[in-house]
This record gives C-alpha cells, structure tokens and sequence, in this order.
C-alpha cells in the first residue's frame, strides 16, 4: 500500500497537528473528517479539499457508513475514545488513538479486544516513544553502558502556566471530565520508564495533591477574572499575560491560543477571556487535577524508578537520571552525559535540532516519529513497526490506575 488513507476523527488541536504530519510526510492523504465544531471541521475539508460527502459532523455519522478509509485518527476527548474506537475497529479502520486509551482499565480493554478481534491495528499515541532522545537512551542502556539498570529518577516539568491552562481552567481540570492528572499528564512519563526500564512494574506507592490552585489561596484583592482583577499584573497565572502574547505567533495560537478561540484576534481572545473557561482566576476555577504527584515503582528484580510531575517549574524538557552498576546517564533533554565508573570518563551527546517537548513544536520528533511508524506499520501490515501498540500501552496504563489507587488509598499497590 504507497499512499494510506486517513479520516480525522475529532479535529481539534491533536487531530490536526496528526493529519498535517501525516500529509506531510507524502504517505498519506486525509479523506474524511468527523467534528462537530463548524471552523474546524471545515478548516479540514478545505485544506484536504475533502468530497463533501465525506464531511461528517458527528464520528457516529461517519461510522453509519461502509469504510472510507484505511485509517482513522481519533483524536476526540478522553471520555470520548471507547465508542468510537469499538466502532471503528468493527468497521475494519486502523486506528491512531491518542492516549489516554480510556479513563478506565475495563473500557481500554474494551478497545483492545475490539482492535483484536477485528483484526486491525492500533497504535496508542505515547509519543515520547518515538524521539531521538529516547533512540540515543535506549541505545546506551540497550548497549550496556551503564551495566545493569538499578534505578532511574526522572522528573516531569509541566510548567506553571501550562499547568494553569489545560489543569487548572481546560479540559483535564477535572478527573469527572476527563481523567486523573497521572493518567492526563504522566501516562507518557509512566510508558517511557518500563521503555527504558523493559522489565514488568510489580508495585507502586505514590503521594500528591492539590497544593495550590484552590480557593484558600488566592492573594488578597483578587476576582474572579483576569480580565476584572486588580490583582492580575502581578500574578503568575495570568490569563491576559498568557494568551494575548500568543497572537501573531502561529505556533502559539495553535497552542496553546487554539484550545481558547479558534480566531486568533484581541476581540475574540478578549471574549474568551471574559464568558469562558480560560479567563477565570485560578483559584476560583472548579478543578479537582491534582498539581504535584510522585511516584515509585519497583520493577521485576527489584529495579526502582521514582517519577516527579510538577505545576511548579519552568516548561521545560523531561530531566532524567539513569544509574546504573557500570555507569550513570543524565539528561536534560538536549544533552545526554554518560559517566563510565571503570574510566571514570564523561561522554556528552547531542539530542540535536527539536529537541523542545512542548505539544506546540511535536513533542521533540515525537508527534512525527508516531505518525511515520503508524503508517509504514499500516502499509506494510506490519504492526510490529509501532513501538506503542495496544498490549505495552494497556501494561503501563494499569501502572498508572494502580498509582492512583495508591495515591487514593494512600497503600502500596501490587500489579497483576
Ligand atoms: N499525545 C499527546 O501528547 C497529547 C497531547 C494533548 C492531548 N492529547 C489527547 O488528545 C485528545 C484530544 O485532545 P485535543 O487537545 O486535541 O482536544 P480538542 O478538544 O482540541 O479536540 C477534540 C475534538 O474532538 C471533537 N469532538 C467532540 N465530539 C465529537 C464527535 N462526536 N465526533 C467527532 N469529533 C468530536 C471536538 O469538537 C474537538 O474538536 C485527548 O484525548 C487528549 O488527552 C494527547
């Protein structure tokens, strides 16, 4: 198969970045869209000039038809994946499905077994996977550098004002809405560990809470707007701060302005900062996401990784440590310094171009590595080529429920 064809299945922020790389990579044209939103869904039919009988506002509209394509992206909501994902899978789609599956380990099951047994692929959107980071890692580890793995610390640096727009005022605000921050957030960080790490997790404990974005902390004077508050030039968290300075820069209005106002203008920022969720005060907004977490997690043989994810830090690269019994990697995200105890010598490597993590410029290579592996794997019907199919990605998912049942019960959880 040279040229796979593709419906977008929720044409929001994801599922139009995965349609342009996926077009971009020149082996693959979009043939069908599915989204209720007018803007977007015709933004998509006039970039891809889409037959307007393959224009659908709904996914079950487009699902009530024999199959258009070979593949579809879904990108809706969270809470969205499971009917949608069973549908497509029964209609003999493909499927790149972003994480997470679903909220629940019984509803992810419900889309592997359908994947399963309808036969087609499915490759979960862990796109930290698919970097030139995690290449460069995985080589020294896989290489035996470091001898054998003992321990990895790594650190998750959401950011303050990235934390403040998708888990304080967006759509992962509230685990009723969406799901848990870990499973939001740190599914990737979760996924990456047992990557590198390649052994099954066994148990985990884990603490966190809300720490900060909560009525009790607003400062004095503040209202229930940025826009109204006497107070906003001096907060952190500010909305106006935030999405004005992102016109007239195109990756920044696509996010994370994209997620505010689909028309980047200061009338319409202004009016999504007045009536919606992205201007409220952040400590008067109806979040539940929890702003810091830890995380240990013993793998078979006693191996343990400990993972951080915190509001309270600059937007940064992923900071990971890797000891080992020969040697010791560190990682900012541009440059990885491996230690050898025997020489006592330091090599430093270079990440290279595009190493920034952001969602706004890919993932660091991410975004683009997934979308390349889903279509040569589709192509050649080959689905070993995706490195986060559906039984690694339901395994560190369950890693991820079991977290937060700790963090709940405040117990150690043991994994099936
Ligand atoms: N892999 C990553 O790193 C990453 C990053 C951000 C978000 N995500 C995940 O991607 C998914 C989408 O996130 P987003 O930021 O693009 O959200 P979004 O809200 O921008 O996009 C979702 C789209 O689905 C559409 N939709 C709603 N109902 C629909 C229906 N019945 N049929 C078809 N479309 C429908 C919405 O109108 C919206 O345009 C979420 O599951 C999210 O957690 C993954």
């Amino acid at each position: 198969m040279q040229n796979v064809t593709l419906a977008v299945v929720g044409a929001g922020v994801r599922g139009q970045q995965y349609a342009a790389l996926a077009v971009a990579s020149g082996r693959a044209r979009v043939v069908a869209v599915a989204e209720p939103v007018p803007t977007r869904r015709a933004a998509v039919a006039e970039r891809y000039r889409l037959d307007p009988d393959a224009v659908f506002d709904d996914w079950a509209a487009l699902a009530a038809r024999p199959r258009l394509a070979d593949a579809v992206i879904l990108a809706t909501q969270d809470r969205a994946h499971v009917e949608p994902a069973v549908a497509f899978a029964a209609l003999g789609y493909h499927i790149l499905l972003e994480k997470p599956i679903a909220p629940t380990e019984d509803e992810a099951l419900a889309i592997v077994t359908a994947a399963e047994n309808a036969g087609v692929q499915l490759a979960v959107c862990h796109v930290l996977r698919y970097t030139p980071l995690t290449e460069k890692i995985r080589a020294v580890v896989d290489a035996g550098r470091l001898g054998e793995l003992v321990s990895i610390q790594h650190l998750e640096p959401v950011g303050w004002w990235h934390f403040a727009h998708a888990y304080v005022r967006g759509h992962w605000r509230r685990a009723d809405l969406a799901t848990p921050m870990l499973l939001a957030k740190a599914c990737h960080d979760i996924d990456w560990l047992q990557y590198v790490v390649g052994r099954p997790a066994v148990r985990v404990s884990s603490f966190g809470s809300l720490f900060h974005f909560r009525a009790g902390q607003a400062p004095p004077g503040a209202t229930d707007r940025c826009l109204t508050c006497p107070v906003e030039p001096s907060c952190p968290y500010s909305a106006k701060r935030l999405y004005f300075a992102c016109l007239d820069d195109p990756e920044r209005e696509r996010w994370p302005l994209g997620a505010v106002t689909d028309t980047p203008t200061v009338a319409a920022v202004e009016a999504a900062l007045r009536e919606g969720p992205y201007g409220r005060c952040v400590y008067a907004s109806d979040n539940d996401a929890v702003d810091h977490q830890v995380v240990t997690i013993e793998y078979e043989g006693g191996v343990t990784a400990s993972l951080t994810v915190s509001a309270f830090t600059p937007m940064a690269d992923r900071k990971t440590r890797i000891m080992g019994t020969r040697g010791y990697l560190d990682s900012d995200g541009e440059t990885i310094r491996v230690y050898d105890f025997t020489s006592a010598t330091e090599e430093s490597i270079d990440v290279g171009a595009g190493t920034d993590a952001s969602a706004a410029r890919g993932h660091a290579g991410g975004d683009g590595g997934l979308v390349e592996a889903f279509l040569a794997a589709v192509s050649a019907a080959d689905p070993s080529l995706i490195k986060t199919g559906p039984a690694e990605s339901l395994a560190s998912h369950r890693v991820v429920w079991a977290a937060e049942r700790a963090r709940l019960t405040g117990t150690v959880v043991e994994i099936r």
